[in-house]
């Protein structure tokens, strides 16, 4: 068994993370870190584990007992743990990050986006950006795996075979993202708060959101040449779920069955990719992924005007955060990519 620690398990992902390694054959849960729940057991944060994790309880982040793990998922908000994932590797620990703190290369990026001097540019080198679909020559062996935004996730998954195809007559791609509300985390904020949040229909950070860097940086590694990606993620009310819609112009002459073509032969074999066809018996919907570690995705053609539209749906839970964290893991230490994470969606 791999020995397992969780840092910020309170939290939404933490949760998840929780949730989806309970049922992983190959893995325990030995630390599980939490300020506010510390000394109380899992249920106390997560009503949906009554029953689950009987001898584990919530305990304070001490730098020791992390150490004792093979790996630790770290969900901690961005920033927080920059530090004891330095140390963490420096004595041989496996991490798989799921805040930003390691998805950027270039060191300035985060000066850009995230307003500080990233201490650790020779982290960033090594970090493996864990959207498998992408990195998975990178992954076997992978010490530290930088698990991407759930926005991020959904924009580079809907947009990828456009770009890597090179059927796109411009360089640049709108993202349209629509996203629940539990991508704000668990502890709630006046514009997160449910009497402002449900029925929401807004846009946020309508100017640069953070993770068009992510999508970016992946597009333009994909293209060899440079994207610029616009992303603006808009609040809707329901809890779960990502949609994003990336539009783009198509090249003189490339035709819809070019555009069909480039989906398939992207995600081909893709474990956790659905190409669907648009259409009476097809659609990609955030509600139809619900609690899996699938991205539905679609596209459409508008001939008239050369518009092309590449759509993504996921859960930003899982496949936008815990079940992307632990499948890139799975890839990492050699075990079926879908351990722990075998099981359908929900509906309705
Ligand atoms: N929500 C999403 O859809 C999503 C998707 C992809 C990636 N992410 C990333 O995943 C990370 C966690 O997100 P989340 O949504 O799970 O957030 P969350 O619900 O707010 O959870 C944060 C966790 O970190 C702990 N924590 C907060 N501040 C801390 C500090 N200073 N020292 C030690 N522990 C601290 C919290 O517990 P205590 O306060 O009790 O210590 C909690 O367990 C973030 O970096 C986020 O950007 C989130």
């Amino acid at each position: 068994m791999i020995r397992v620690a969780i840092l910020g398990g309170s939290g939404y992902t933490g949760g998840e993370l929780l949730r989806i390694l309970a049922a992983h054959p190959y893995v325990e849960v030995v630390y599980v870190t939490s300020r506010e729940y510390a000394g109380a057991p899992i249920y106390f944060a997560h009503p949906n584990l009554r029953g689950y994790y009987q001898g584990l309880r919530f305990e304070k982040l001490v730098l020791d007992k992390a150490l004792e793990a093979d790996t630790v998922f770290s969900a901690l908000p961005h920033g927080v743990g920059l530090e004891t994932t330095a140390k963490l590797l420096e004595s041989g620990v496996q991490v798989v990050d799921l805040s930003a703190d390691y998805r950027l290369k270039d060191p300035g990026a985060y000066r850009e986006w995230y307003g500080f001097e990233h201490p650790y540019p020779d982290l960033l080198e090594k970090a493996v950006y864990g959207l498998p679909e992408l990195h998975r020559d990178e992954l076997p062996g992978a010490r530290l795996i930088a698990s991407p935004g759930c926005n991020a996730t959904a924009a580079i998954l809907a947009s990828a075979p456009l770009v890597k195809h090179r059927l796109l007559a411009t360089n640049r791609i709108i993202v349209d993202v629509k996203a629940g509300s539990s991508e704000r985390g668990s502890k709630p904020s006046r514009s997160s708060h449910h009497p402002e949040r449900e029925g929401a229909m807004r846009p946020y950070s309508p100017s640069g959101h953070r993770h068009a860097a992510e999508a970016e940086q992946e597009l333009s590694r994909l293209a060899d040449g440079e994207v610029r990606v616009s992303l603006i993620p808009h609040a809707v009310s329901s809890i779960r779920g990502v949609l994003a819609s990336a539009h783009g112009w198509l090249r003189d002459g490339v035709t819809g069955t070019d555009v069909a073509r480039a989906y398939a032969e992207t995600y081909r074999g893709q474990r956790f990719i659905r190409v669907i066809a648009l259409g009476k018996h097809g659609t990609v919907d955030p509600k139809f992924v619900q609690g899996s570690n699938y991205a539905d995705i679609g596209y459409a053609v508008e001939k008239r005007v050369a518009r092309v539209t590449g759509f993504a749906a996921i859960d930003n839970l899982v496949r936008g955060a815990a079940g992307q964290a632990v499948q890139a893991f799975n890839i990492s230490r050699g075990l079926p990519e879908d351990a722990g994470l075998a099981y359908p969606p929900l509906h309705p």
